[in-house]
């Protein structure tokens, strides 16, 4: 299994909206109404959305291939494009989803590798992310990478506010940068 990481560009737009709402909608759909469902993926991944995300200089993404194949994606927010005032020296991932068929395979322990990459080349020390009270599998996964619970904010799925946990990392200065290939 070939994996590699590649950063988005703005011609990327269409096939990250479709990777976009089909990883969305295939961890949400369960538990959600289609209606909130149908408001949300309509709200945050419109074309016009994402290109103003794509655009945004403190904004990342990032797709992870399998072999030639699409598996999953990353967005990272610095500065003022993080969704909460967390300070020039954090990093937000905002999404980090891996396809169905792609989990468990160590895919999202290597986007996560990535934006520890970012956050320390840029002199960042701290990693921060909101994930859902109810996502019981995210949260087991940022545990297991050293993330812990620090607070909650609201997210509205459609018109329903959701209580999303604040989970931080941080780490030792020293800390090397592990270099991924582009
Ligand atoms: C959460 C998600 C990104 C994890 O990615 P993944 O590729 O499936 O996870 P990995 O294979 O990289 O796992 C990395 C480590 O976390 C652990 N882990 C992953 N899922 C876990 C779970 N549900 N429970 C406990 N540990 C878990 C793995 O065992 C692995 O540990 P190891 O290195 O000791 O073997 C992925 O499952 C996903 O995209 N889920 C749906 C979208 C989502 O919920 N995104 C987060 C929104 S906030």
């Amino acid at each position: 299994m070939t994996v590699t990481i590649k950063k988005c560009s703005r011609e990327d737009l269409q096939i990250l909206q479709t990777i976009s709402i089909e990883t969305f909608s295939d961890t949400f759909k369960d538990q959600n109404s289609p209606e909130n469902m149908k408001a949300y993926l309509d709200k945050a991944f419109n074309a016009k959305q994402l290109e103003k995300e794509l655009s945004n200089i403190s904004s990342e993404f990032y797709f992870i291939f399998v072999n030639e194949e699409i598996a999953g994606y990353l967005k990272v927010n610095m500065n003022d494009a993080q969704s909460e005032k967390m300070g020039d020296e954090s990093l937000e991932i905002e999404r980090i989803y891996i396809r169905n068929k792609f989990q468990g395979k160590g895919l999202g322990k290597n986007l996560f590798d990535k934006a520890m990459e970012i956050a320390i080349k840029q002199n960042k020390r701290m990693i921060w992310l909101g994930v859902w009270e109810k996502n019981a599998k995210a949260i087991a996964f940022y545990k297991k990478l050293g993330f812990v619970q620090k607070g909650a904010h609201s997210f509205y799925m459609g018109d329903e506010e959701q209580t999303d946990f604040i989970m931080t990392k941080t780490w030792p200065a020293s800390t090397p940068v592990r270099i991924h290939e582009q």
